[in-house]
C-alpha cells in the first residue's frame, strides 16, 4: 500500500514525513526493532516553510506528500535543524524544484551541507534567540549544539507553541498513528535511543533543556518517532533525568583497568598496577579481563570511570582485537582528558604500549607516558616496577584535580 499519509498537526502545520518499517540497524550502531520514521514538517505561512527533509531513498514518497500541501516552487525556507543525511538526504533534490528556497540552519549546519551537497546554495545562518518572520507566523531558533552533532539547533514556532527538535526527544519507532497518545507504549525505544545517541552528550542535553524551559510549549515535534502532543513534558523530564543519572554516575576517582592476557603475564602486571594505584590514594580500581565482557558493559564502565588504563600483550608487532574494540567504545567528547596509560607483556619487540598510547592520544585522552612493557613474565625484580607504575598513575590522576 502506498504511503501517502499527511497528518495535520495544527491548521498551519502538517507532518509530511515517511515511515521506514524495514530498517534493521541505524548508523551501524543501533538496532531498530521497531523501525523508524523520518519526520518532516510543512508550515503553511505566507512564506512557505519546510522543517527537515527525509532520507534520500524515500524521495518519491516524500515529494508526493509535499505536493499534497504545497507547490514546491513556492517553498521559501527549508529549516535544517541537524544535517545528518537521514534528515537532509532529500535537500539537494528539493532545492532543484524549489529554486526560491533558502536553507536555514546554524553556521556549522551550513558548512556541513556545503560538503554534503557539493554545491553552494542560498542560505540563512541563524543564532540562538534569533527570529525569522514567516508572515503572521514566527520562528525562533534555540541553540542545541552537540545534540548530537555540533550543528544541532531546535526551532520554535512562537504562535503555535510548537518545538521542532530533530533528533532531540526522538526515538526509533514506526507507527502510522504518529502521535504519542495514539501509537502505544514506546518508552523502551525512547530510553534506548537516549542511551545510544544522546547519553554521551548529557551535559549538552541539560543545557538545551534549560533553554526550552521558559518556552510555552504545546507539542514537541522530533525528527524520529512519535509527535509529542500530549506527553511532551514526560519525555523532556525523562531526558533530563537520564542525563543527570549519566553525569552523576561518573565517579571522581575511579579507574577502568581493562586488559587481555594470553598466558596471564599481562593479567599479573594488571594486578600489580592495581595494587600501586590503590597505594597512591583513595582510588577505586575496576580491574576487568575484557576478553569475554560484552561491549555494553565495557562502554558503561568507561563512561563511569575518571581514568582509563589498558593492558595487552604484543602479538606479532600488534595488539589484540578486544583492545581495538575498547578504542571504538571510547567517546572523545565524553571521555576527553581522562588520564590514561597502557601496559603489557611482550616477547620480542613490544610495540603494544606504543600502539595503545598513540590511539589514546588520538582519542583525546590525557596520556601519562609511553607506557609500561615487561618482557615475558614479571619476575621478582619487575614486580616493584609494576607496582610503582601503578603508584605513578594514581598520583597522575590525583594531581590533575
Ligand atoms: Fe536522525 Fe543524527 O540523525
Amino acid at each position: 500500500m502506498p504511503d501517502n499519509k499527511v497528518i495535520k498537526i495544527t491548521d498551519n502545520v502538517s507532518w509530511v514525513g515517511v515511515l521506514d518499517r524495514d530498517i534493521v540497524t541505524f548508523d551501524v550502531v543501533m538496532e531498530t526493532k521497531y523501525g523508524t520514521s523520518y519526520n518532516s514538517y510543512f508550515i503553511d505561512a505566507a512564506r512557505k516553510t519546510v522543517v527537515e527533509t527525509v532520507k534520500e531513498k524515500f524521495w518519491d514518497t516524500y515529494l508526493a506528500k509535499l505536493k499534497q500541501v504545497v507547490v514546491p516552487e513556492e517553498i521559501e525556507y527549508i529549516v535544517v535543524n541537524h544535517t545528518e543525511p537521514d534528515h537532509s538526504g532529500c535537500l539537494s533534490r528539493l532545492l532543484e524544484i524549489a529554486p526560491r528556497a533558502r536553507v536555514v540552519g546554524s553556521g556549522n549546519a551550513i558548512r556541513y551541507l556545503r560538503d554534503l551537497l557539493g554545491f553552494e546554495f542560498p542560505h540563512l545562518i541563524v543564532k540562538d534567540g534569533q527570529t525569522l518572520d514567516l508572515g503572521k507566523l514566527t520562528l525562533q531558533f534555540v541553540a542545541a549544539a552537540n545534540l548530537h552533532w555540533p550543528d544541532s539547533i531546535m526551532t520554535y514556532l512562537q504562535e503555535e507553541k510548537l518545538l521542532f527538535t530533530c533528533d532531540i526527544f526522538g526515538e526509533h519507532y514506526c507507527n502510522e498513528g504518529m502521535f504519542d497518545d495514539v501509537v502505544g507504549d514506546f518508552d523502551d525505544a525512547f530510553r534506548y535511543y537516549f542511551d545510544v545517541i544522546m547519553k554521551p552528550y548529557s551535559k549538552f542535553m541539560l543545557q538545551a533543556i534549560d533553554r526550552i524551559r521558559p518556552l510555552e510549549i504545546a507539542a514537541v515535534l522530533p525528527g524520529h518517532g512519535a509527535v509529542l502532543r500530549k506527553n511532551w513534558k514526560k519525555y523532556v523530564d525523562l531526558s533530563e533525568k537520564y542525563a543527570k543519572e549519566a553525569l552523576n554516575s561518573q565517579q571522581a576517582n575511579r579507574v577502568f583497568l581493562g586488559y587481555v592476557s594470553a598466558y596471564q603475564n599481562t593479567g599479573t602486571i594488571a594486578g600489580m598496577i592495581a595494587q600501586g594505584i590503590k597505594e597512591a590514594g583513595e582510588i577505586d580500581v575496576d580491574l576487568c579481563d575484557i576478553e569475554k565482557m560484552d561491549h555494553g558493559t565495557i562502554e558503561k564502565k568507561i563512561s563511569q570511570a575518571s581514568a582509563i588504563l589498558l593492558g595487552c600483550p604484543t602479538f606479532s608487532q600488534n595488539i589484540l582485537m578486544p583492545v581495538y574494540q575498547v578504542f571504538a567504545l571510547i567517546n572523545p567528547i565524553r571521555d576527553r582528558n581522562k588520564p590514561a596509560a597502557a601496559f603489557g607483556s611482550y616477547g620480542w619487540s613490544g610495540e603494544g604500549a606504543k600502539i595503545m598510547t598513540s590511539a589514546m592520544s588520538n582519542l583525546k585522552l590525557r596520556v601519562l607516558d609511553d607506557g609500561l612493557m615487561i618482557k615475558f613474565t614479571p619476575h621478582h625484580d619487575m614486580q616493584e616496577k609494576c607496582i610503582e607504575y601503578g603508584r605513578k598513575f594514581g598520583r597522575f590522576m590525583l594531581d590533575r584535580k
